[in-house]
């Protein structure tokens, strides 16, 4: 089968909604890759699974293998993968090695960076030089010690002008979408009607061109969920109820039975009591 690609992504425009999830994982690609159009290996995972406080710590490095397992466990979803703090923010130039070593060194179709107006002669730099860029704006987790905590955008009027410029200057530079992450629904879908790219929500209303969600808080697998998260499952509590019963089991030696223990060949050279 062939892989989704950002032009077919960016044609979703007004139609069925997009379908995206995040991956970071051979495992987890393979089993959700028949549903989604777009796997997104988000920077999320600094703090979803290497347990960082924030995003901002998070390594190319690190974003390099785990995009490399979630293309190898997929063979249908379009790949994006997000640039980590500092690997982008200086200059086109530099924005363009980083983002090269990651579709080389991935084979993913496409990397996200976050931020409108002050990104927008990247994103015109990046996408002009064949890599496929989907644009972050709204909340933008990177900059949280620039803005201190993360809560929703767009709540008051005062705000809607500069989100409405970043997302002009983030579709006018070449993104062929762009998530917004954490924004008042009313804002999203003056937003979603603005601009001629597809908007993928996060916490940003159903008036978006798509939804994305993290894998994790969607199953059910964060301690803590913003408000925009509804839980599909509670595999929490599904793997605390297999750890417990294996433990129970380990300690009282019910587990393992015969069922799944090897006994001996009964050909008389060897030990053959069991
Ligand atoms: O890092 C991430 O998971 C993201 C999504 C929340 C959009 O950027
Ligand atoms: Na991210």
């Amino acid at each position: 089968a062939k892989r989704v690609t950002a032009p077919e992504i960016a044609k979703r425009k007004g139609g069925t909604p997009i379908v995206a999830l995040t991956a970071y994982h051979a495992h987890t690609a393979r089993i959700i890759d028949p549903y989604v159009d777009m796997l997104l290996v988000g920077d999320s995972l600094g703090m979803v699974m290497h347990g960082y406080e924030t995003t901002v710590p998070v390594p190319l490095e690190l974003m390099i293998m785990h995009a490399q397992a979630v293309v190898r466990g997929s063979s249908r979803a379009l790949v994006v993968v997000d640039m980590p703090f500092g690997t982008y923010e200086e200059s086109p130039p530099i924005a363009f090695r980083n983002a090269a070593r990651v579709l080389k060194e991935t084979g993913c179709g496409a990397i996200k960076l976050e931020g409108g107006v002050h990104m927008a002669e990247t994103i015109r730099y990046l996408t002009s030089r064949g890599i496929p860029v989907v644009g972050h704006i709204g909340l933008t987790p990177q900059a949280v010690n620039t803005i201190g905590s993360f809560k929703p955008q767009g709540r008051h009027r005062s705000e809607w002008a500069a989100f409405e410029e970043d997302a002009k200057a983030v579709a006018e530079a070449g993104a062929f979408a762009v998530v917004i992450e954490a924004m008042a629904e009313l804002l999203a879908a003056r937003i979603t009607k603005q601009i001629s790219i597809p908007t993928i929500g996060i916490g940003a209303s159903a008036e978006c061109d798509g939804q994305i969600l993290v894998l994790e808080d969607m199953l059910g697998l964060s301690p803590r969920v913003p408000k925009f998260v509804k839980e599909y499952a509670q595999l929490g509590g599904a793997i605390e109820g297999a750890v417990k019963a294996y433990s129970t089991e380990v300690r009282s030696r019910a587990f393992p039975s015969d069922a799944y223990t090897y006994p001996m060949f009964e050909d008389g050279d060897g030990d053959t009591k069991k």
